[in-house]
């Protein structure tokens, strides 16, 4: 139990990680509802940091997830794999089954959730793509696993004349299928593409809090660019991946057990860095429906 009683906003003690984004947030138990004062000041906190990093959080499913509602409604992920079976506003980012088996290396499953190691950011292959992610650390391992976060406001300003002229004014295709071509995972099933059709989306967008513009790409899921052919879209989309891993943009979080890390969407991408399969890592993700379709940033 935390001794911590009304999560009154003055306890919130807010200390940055990185340069470039990212934030230590202590005073807070988020095993209970916030204060207004304490939402308004946490929400302000994540528009200007846009990875909050929450230590010693034991939070149970069912508190994670009143924590995560109090941001928006929250996704149910499409596959049973992913989605827990006794909360279905989970997504198990995990290579452990729900019953608490380790997976096979080789299971489908642990394929699709091993691509997580390339830049992405979360359902961007929805038509309206997620708002912002809450993971929580339940087991994690010592070496590897760490999870990279790259502030996209910056990766925009840092675009050459040229990059941007190749962007603006462009759509991405984003595309839950271009996943089965990365990996040895099921193609989707007829109904699975009616039901997730490839969605075009601006590669410049405006967030709609701070109206600041940022690169919006999410290369697991592009697979093309509006008005070019297939190569050259992933080769631009590579090469902006590559800028984007620029270490003046990238906070590393290095996880303990139960911390609780919250990113914004909208403008970051995060990678995990491979970690060895034999151990166990389970991780817990409530995940926030979009606020809105993406709007494109003006030139
Ligand atoms: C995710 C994700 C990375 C990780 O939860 O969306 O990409 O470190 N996770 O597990
Ligand atoms: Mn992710």
């Amino acid at each position: 139990m935390s001794d911590i009683q009304n999560n009154a906003a003055p306890e919130l003690d807010i200390r940055p990680l990185h340069p470039a984004l990212g934030a230590a947030v202590t005073g807070i138990d988020l095993a209970q509802p916030l204060a207004p004062e304490t939402f308004e000041a946490l929400h302000q906190a994540w528009m200007e940091h846009l990875v909050l990093v929450f230590p010693r959080q034991a939070v149970s499913d069912e508190q994670q997830i009143a924590f995560a509602r109090q941001f928006g409604d929250l996704e149910v992920h499409h596959q049973d794999i992913i989605r827990s079976n006794s909360a279905p506003e989970i997504f198990r980012v995990s290579n452990v089954t729900d019953d608490g088996k380790l997976m096979d290396p080789d299971h489908a499953s642990v394929a699709q959730i091993s691509l997580a190691q390339r830049w992405h950011t979360d359902s961007s292959f929805r038509p309206v793509p997620s708002k912002g992610s809450i993971l929580h650390g339940l087991e994690v391992t010592a070496e590897g696993g760490q999870t990279w976060f790259t502030n996209m406001y910056k990766v925009y300003d840092a675009l050459s004349a040229d990059q941007r002229r190749r962007i603006e004014g462009r759509k991405a295709c984003h595309d839950f299928g271009h996943l089965a071509t990365l990996a040895p995972i099921k193609p989707l099933s007829p109904s699975e593409r009616e039901a997730m059709p490839p969605v075009w989306q601006p590669m410049i967008r405006q967030h709609p809090v701070t109206g600041q513009k940022s690169l919006f790409i999410s290369p697991i899921y592009n697979n093309a660019v509006e008005g070019m052919d297939d190569e050259a879209a992933l080769a631009l989309i590579a090469e902006l991946a590559e800028l984007a891993e620029d270490e003046a943009f990238v906070y590393r979080h290095i996880w303990s057990p139960d911390d609780i890390v919250m990113w914004d969407n909208r403008c970051t991408m995060h990678r995990v860095t491979p970690y060895d399969l034999g151990l166990r890592r389970v991780m817990h993700r409530a995940t926030i429906v979009g606020d809105g379709p993406v709007v494109a940033g003006a030139p």
